[in-house]
């Protein structure tokens, strides 16, 4: 290995926030130190923190252990341009952001797919037509939903320095908090990234914004119980948790595992409930009816097996699906479909009292 082949690889490690040139270009490759079987590369950051640092040190790692010989050691360092703050290396995160958030609760569900980010989103909408601060935090690296979902894609959270610090300041929209990591990274970017760096890139995500006081932050979790969320669960100060699942049968074995996930021995975290999403088809054009595709009642045997509440049934209609698709949430309405989300939310503040 060459210091200036390492260099061409770095070419490949693109900055999302800026206009994707590589950190080549952007002078910000301060050293390469090449050893008998391992690299250190040391990036500079200006002097106002980058909101993004976690996620170019987590590309700048996978790009050399990509292109390097099997069984190259990798070191990324961080160093701070323009010496003025002496700061060290390295992210510092800490709780304060969410000092003042009454709530924090992780949606989750046991796997992919059941309307959890649609859930997620209007509730958060929801709660706040009912009057409470609300903010709403995508941890779906993988497959972000909240830009979309939300009609915000293509804007950039601002940050601002404080002192040492530098914060990101959430998205604001329906009376809602938002942020996600798709507003910086492109999903191709994020797809290269191993669990601990997802799991990096989403802690700061969420404990460097400037939540400010709120009722509720909902993290909209990613499907399955892997690595991530365990990490996230140990790492977030979560409350609990509600499970989002469809009504059938087979949908069960997936609770479990959501359930499990919080229940574990050193997690201890109590589930709030159960929403049962999809509960019942209604058509567009005959609002009253009901069509119990999956079967009925599913969702309050399982909130029986387990011994949680359920907490709202939401009925699949077309509305929810284009109100996510357009960007405008269901819960903005007053149709059936809206006061369906605004039950669900009354129920869940009623049930942290
Ligand atoms: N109640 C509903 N009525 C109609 N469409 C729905 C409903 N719930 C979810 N959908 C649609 O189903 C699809 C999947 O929903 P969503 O993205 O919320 O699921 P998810 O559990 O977050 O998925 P993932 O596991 O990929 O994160 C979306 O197109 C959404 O609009
Ligand atoms: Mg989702």
């Amino acid at each position: 290995m060459k210091e200036n082949e390492v260099n061409k690889w770095l070419l490949e490690v693109e900055h999302p926030a800026k206009g994707d040139k590589n950190v080549v270009e952007l002078g910000m490759v301060e050293k390469i130190e090449i050893g008998e079987d391992s690299v250190c590369v040391t990036l500079a950051f200006s002097k106002h923190r980058d909101p993004l640092a976690e996620y170019l040190i987590g590309s700048t790692k996978a790009t050399i252990i990509r292109n390097a010989p099997a069984g190259t050691k990798v070191e990324v360092k961080t160093t701070i341009k323009d010496e003025a703050p002496k700061k060290k290396p390295g992210l510092d995160l800490g709780e304060e952001e969410l000092a003042n958030v009454k709530h924090i609760i992780g949606i989750a569900s046991g796997k992919g797919g059941v309307g959890k980010s649609t859930v997620s989103v209007n509730l958060a909408v929801a709660l706040a037509r009912l009057g409470y601060k609300v903010g709403l935090a995508d941890a779906d690296v993988y497959g972000p939903s909240v830009p979309k979902m939300t009609a915000t894609e293509g804007e950039m959270p601002d940050a601002i320095q404080e002192g040492e610090k530098e914060v990101i300041l959430p998205m604001e929209k329906y009376g809602v908090k938002w942020m996600s990591i798709g507003y910086f990274a492109r999903p191709e970017q994020a797809l290269i990234w191993r669990g601990p760096m997802a799991c990096n890139a989403l802690k700061q995500m969420i404990l460097q914004v400037r939540w400010g006081e709120l009722d509720f932050l909902l993290i909209d979790m990613p499907p399955g119980t892997g690595d991530i969320h365990i990490s996230l669960v140990h790492d977030i100060p979560m409350k609990g948790a509600v499970i989002v699942s469809t009504p059938q049968d087979v949908a069960l074995a997936d609770v479990e595992k959501g359930v499990n996930m919080f229940r574990n021995e050193g997690v201890n975290k109590p589930i709030f409930g159960l929403v049962e999403n999809m509960a019942w088809f209604t058509p567009a054009e005959h609002p009253e009816e009901k069509y119990y595709l999956f079967g009925k009642d599913g969702g309050l045997r399982m909130a029986e097996k387990y011994g949680i509440p359920l907490l709202g049934q939401i009925p699949i209609v077309q509305s929810i699906r284009e109100g996510g698709d357009n960007g405008e949430p269901a819960a903005l309405s007053s149709r059936p479909d809206g006061l369906a989300f605004i039950a669900l939310a009354e129920k869940l503040a009623e049930s942290l009292k």
